[in-house]
């Protein structure tokens, strides 16, 4: 029997216990042993859980009962979460987290710190929820080199972003719905603002390059300005606005970054709608594949974990080889990369902008006083520059594919 404790008994925490009773048969089975959660560490009690004689509050019972091997950690935030998972893995037990702030904040320090005690930091329900894409990357893509991820990771704004399409309402009142319905944070600030998927766009491009791209080096940018109007520009374009986060390898460097994009029709990202998230990954030798499903919610994300504690009870002992350095990636000044923009001025400075933008594609209007267009590619420093000369611009969005 394999005994492990969970910290922290909230929405993941409860799950990954309930996916373990569910299919206790099979994944006993898959494990070579009979997973038992014998601690659930909360603040809280939980009068008539069927758990409730294994809540714990003091973390020290479970790090000093040599029976537990594995922890999963359902905490969320850096502390106490980092102490609890830090002092677990110098004991040589592992942790299996869904605390995606944690992995982008301290990953290369617990993965190191597992593997000098021969046991695991593992982190797949830190990225997509339920999609399996950390494993993919460690093991089923190691003969590729991948220059290029585009995800849509954050299921908060891609339901905002399709109802405000689906509805033509705006920003405020879909957030507001999202909020009552349960789908969006009392606090959306690092959903909207795009710092959830910037730290998981951080976790896949460490893993990707092997080395450490903080979360601060990876420009963000939320849904907070897209307008009811862009949808309708977009919809005339064929396209839809995703906010999307990804990471590049280009010639002048690499970049990751979280924005709104417009993607055309054609694109494997244009269909990914609501609550779901999906990963695009490009391979120099698989050429394109795409990871899809449910980014968040308990068992989704629950069931992620637990596929950790098996692959954790798989390996007794040894450390599954992840290649996350503690040395930081060298990471290009995002005013040089390069793209095509779409662009909203008032009709008044249409003639500055024709001048300003050489070679622009002009959209059809879709609210009257204004003129849409496409510029060429140029970077993002070029763009700024002409932008500012002329006074600036209604909205503009970055364009992708
Ligand atoms: N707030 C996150 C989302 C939860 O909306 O995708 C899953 O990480």
């Amino acid at each position: 029997m394999i005994h492990i404790a969970v910290l922290g008994y909230g929405t993941v925490g409860s799950g990954v216990v309930e996916v373990i009773e569910t299919n206790k048969e099979s994944i006993s089975k898959r494990a070579g042993a009979e997973i038992n959660v014998k601690y659930i560490l909360d603040l809280r009690e939980f009068p008539g859980d069927p758990y409730e004689n294994k809540v714990v509050h003091d973390i020290n019972i479970i790090l000093d009962d040599p029976e537990v091997s594995i922890i999963c950690e359902t905490m969320g935030g850096n502390e106490p979460a980092f102490t609890f998972s830090k002092n677990a893995l110098l004991k040589g037990k592992s942790v299996c987290t869904s605390n995606k702030e944690l992995v982008a904040n301290h990953g290369p320090e617990l993965i190191q710190t597992a593997k000098n005690n021969n046991c695991n930091y593992l982190f797949e329900a830190s990225v997509g929820g339920g999609i399996p894409i950390i494993r993919p990357l460690n093991s089923s893509l190691t003969p590729e080199k991948i220059d290029a991820i585009t995800g849509i990771l954050n299921g908060t704004t891609n339901y905002i972003l399709t109802k405000m399409d689906e509805d033509d309402a705006n920003f405020d009142d879909v957030l507001k719905e999202a909020q009552d319905k349960g789908y969006a944070e009392r606090n959306p600030e690092a959903d909207v603002e795009g710092y959830d998927a910037g730290r998981k766009i951080a976790i896949l491009s460490s893993l990707v390059k092997g080395k450490n791209v903080k979360f601060e080096n990876v420009y963000t940018e939320g849904i907070t300005k897209i307008e009811t109007v862009d949808f309708a520009y977009a919809r005339k374009l064929k396209m839809a606005v995703k906010l999307l986060a990804m990471c590049k390898d280009t010639e002048d460097g690499f970049y990751a970054m979280v924005a709104p994009f417009m993607i055309p029709k054609g694109h494997p990202l244009y269909s990914v709608s609501g609550v779901f998230n999906a990963v695009y990954v490009h391979g120099n030798m698989l050429g394109d594949s795409m990871y899809y499903g449910r980014g968040a919610g308990k068992l989704p994300t629950a069931s992620a974990v637990v596929s950790d504690v098996i692959d954790c009870a798989r390996h007794p002992g040894k450390t599954i080889t992840c290649f996350w350095d503690e040395q930081d990636m060298d990471v290009m000044d995002i005013a040089d990369t390069k793209r095509r923009f779409f662009v909203r001025v008032s009709n008044s400075d249409k003639d500055k902008a024709v001048a300003a933008f050489a070679g622009i594609e002009e959209v059809e209007s879709q609210a009257a006083g204004e003129f849409a267009f496409i510029t060429p590619v140029m970077t993002e420093r070029e763009f700024d520059e002409k932008i500012a000369s002329i006074g600036g611009c209604k909205n503009r969005i970055r364009m992708e594919g």
